[in-house]
């Protein structure tokens, strides 16, 4: 994926994000209207009528037993016999906690959490691409610049896997490119293609240009077979017989000084048309699959 794209990806999980944050909080201040109260000011406030009634009683109560107290400490300094307790001093009565009440706090409790949490994915997030975009990378995966090792590794590799060899990362083939057939490709091929060929490979994508499926090597007539819908083409990817509009797409390519072949596999060149056929190749054995013509 090229860096572009990921900071597309990073700005919109961002703007996403910061939308539900936002919501999350104008959620909590949400009233029914100017000069409305809200249920919960209006729960809070039948609660706290019910605490000062209930602290009037506990006062009450603890002034009378406050003053029982000192009656008695008077009356063991004076040897007096102590005052009965009034036993019609009543007690506050537990009252369980009110419902609402709790229900209140366990909501404010998970939008709090809710916050919390996505500002610090936010912010996790947010360093993690700022991080990711300034890290110099050498080696960009499918969709950039893909190193596919040394040229003639690859001519070497091209022949032990009998003509076709596979680069998985640029999710592309390379075959050899005939010298000979050069001076023809030079006048159909664009400039940015000619560097490799002109070094004896042609870098061409697996994908199919009529369906889209991946296209196999087939070593009897070595060719290229698609499996989907029989199109074919030859060994440089020119296109030989079935549904296809066109030959086989391609990458450009660069190669270093000592040798190093990178694909760019940012840019696809689509096959060329119908019909050409620079270097002549005709199918050296039984094919793998029958023309197609849907
Ligand atoms: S996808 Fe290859 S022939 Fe249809």
């Amino acid at each position: 994926m090229s860096t572009a794209a990921v900071i597309a990806i990073a700005i919109a999980v961002v703007v996403v994000l910061g939308a539900v944050s936002f919501l999350t909080l104008a959620r909590r201040s949400d009233v029914r209207g100017a000069g409305a109260l809200s249920n919960e000011t209006l729960s809070r406030d039948k609660d706290a009528r019910k605490d000062s009634k209930a602290f009037e009683a506990a006062e009450t109560s603890s002034r009378t037993a406050a003053v029982a107290e000192a009656e008695g400490t008077a009356a063991r300094g004076s040897g007096t016999a102590l005052a009965t307790v009034d036993d019609d001093v009543a007690l506050v009565p537990w009252t369980a906690p009110d419902p609402e009440v709790i229900g209140v706090s366990r909501r404010q409790f998970f939008n709090r959490a809710t916050v919390t949490l996505m500002t610090a994915s936010i912010g996790t997030f947010a360093a993690a691409s700022f991080v990711a975009f300034l890290w110099p990378s050498g080696t960009g995966g499918f969709g950039g610049a893909v190193p596919v090792g040394k040229l003639e590794a690859i001519k070497a590799g091209i022949k032990s896997g009998g003509g076709f060899f596979y680069a998985p990362d640029a999710r592309s083939w390379i075959t050899e490119y005939p010298a000979e057939a050069l001076p023809v490709a030079r006048t159909i091929y664009p400039a940015n293609l000619l560097e490799a060929m002109e070094n004896g490979i042609v870098i061409l994508s697996q994908k199919c240009p009529h369906l889209g499926c991946r296209i196999p090597e087939c070593s009897t007539s070595q060719w290229f077979e698609c499996q989907c819908h029989g199109s074919q083409y030859n060994r440089v990817g020119e296109k030989k017989g079935g549904p296809a509009p066109r030959g086989m797409d391609r990458h450009p390519a660069t190669i270093s000084g000592s040798g190093d072949v990178v694909i760019d596999t940012g840019v696809t060149v689509p096959g060329p048309a119908i019909g050409v056929n620079t270097t002549g190749q005709e199918a050296e054995g039984p094919n793998c699959t029958s023309e197609g013509t849907h």
